[in-house]
């Protein structure tokens, strides 16, 4: 099968420091995957780059079998490709409903011409509630996004991400900052959108449940250097990955 995303030998350098140092992998089509690896080994540096908020200084990006290396951020966005920042990116004054709707209408918008229709903001409204629903924030639909608890606001941005019908979706850190219960519950609510929405996932994460839990393969990346990739079973087994991040406690 073709892969979804394919990375090139993909280098970005800030000033003399190698962020990205010819990165190469596939991702294949409705698989979930994990980018684990210690702060500062370029994991977000990466998500930039495929979302076209960097340009690599080297090396390609493919999407479903195109060269997306020097498209926009939008371009990308409407080849179907989504993420969800590791700093949350809504609107703190608007609803939580509103944040949502906003970004259906955007994507609807794409498609059809809007400007005259009423039909077009009720079919958006009913869009942005099932999308609440299935992230589980129906009841603070009329909060302003600022109000809601911290896990709330993370996904909130999963939210407005999956508004957006990506085919994929990136995820930086979805349950940094959360408590052990909260993890846990975005840890299913993950694999469970994964599922509902046939998503092909790539999530960065430190926390190991989840990484483990759900990934079906894990990529680890050190001083922006791919260390290894393979399933969850082979990481946790190899000893570079060990030395380098791990350390014993998960074995
Ligand atoms: N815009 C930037 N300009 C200069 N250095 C940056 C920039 N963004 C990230 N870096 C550096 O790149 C390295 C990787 O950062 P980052 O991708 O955020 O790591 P991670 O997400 O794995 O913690 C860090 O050393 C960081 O300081
Ligand atoms: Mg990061």
């Amino acid at each position: 099968m073709e892969p979804v995303l394919e990375l090139r030998n993909v280098t970005k350098s800030f000033g003399g420091l190698r962020v990205t140092a010819d990165v190469s992998f596939s991702v294949a089509p409705g698989s979930i995957s994990a980018i684990i690896g210690p702060n500062g080994a370029g994991k977000t540096t990466l998500f930039n780059q495929i979302t076209g908020y960097l340009k690599p200084d080297g090396g390609k990006i493919l999407f479903q079998g195109k060269d997306i290396t020097n498209l926009s951020t939008r371009e990308i966005v409407t080849l179907g490709m989504a993420r969800a920042f590791q700093v949350t990116s809504f609107f703190p004054e608007e609803t939580v409903l509103d944040n949502v709707r906003v970004a259906c209408l955007s994507q609807m918008n794409k498609t059809r011409n809007l400007l005259k229709s009423v039909s077009v903001f009720n079919e958006a409204t009913d869009q942005a509630f099932k999308i609440l629903e299935s992230i589980g924030l129906q009841n603070v639909a009329d909060r302003a996004g600022f109000e809601l608890a911290h896990g709330d606001q993370k996904l909130l941005d999963i939210g407005i991400a999956l508004a957006l019908q990506p085919k994929a979706l990136l995820l930086d850190e979805p349950t940094s900052g959360m408590s052990p219960e909260e993890r846990l519950l975005t840890r299913n609510l993950i694999k469970r959108l994964w599922k509902e929405f046939s998503l092909t996932l790539i999530f960065i994460e430190h926390d190991m449940d989840t990484v483990f839990g759900i990934a079906q393969t894990v990529r680890v990346l050190q001083m922006g250097r791919l260390l290894a990739e393979g399933s969850p079973e082979e990481i946790r087994r190899n000893p570079e990955v060990i030395t380098a991040y791990l350390g014993e406690e998960v074995l």
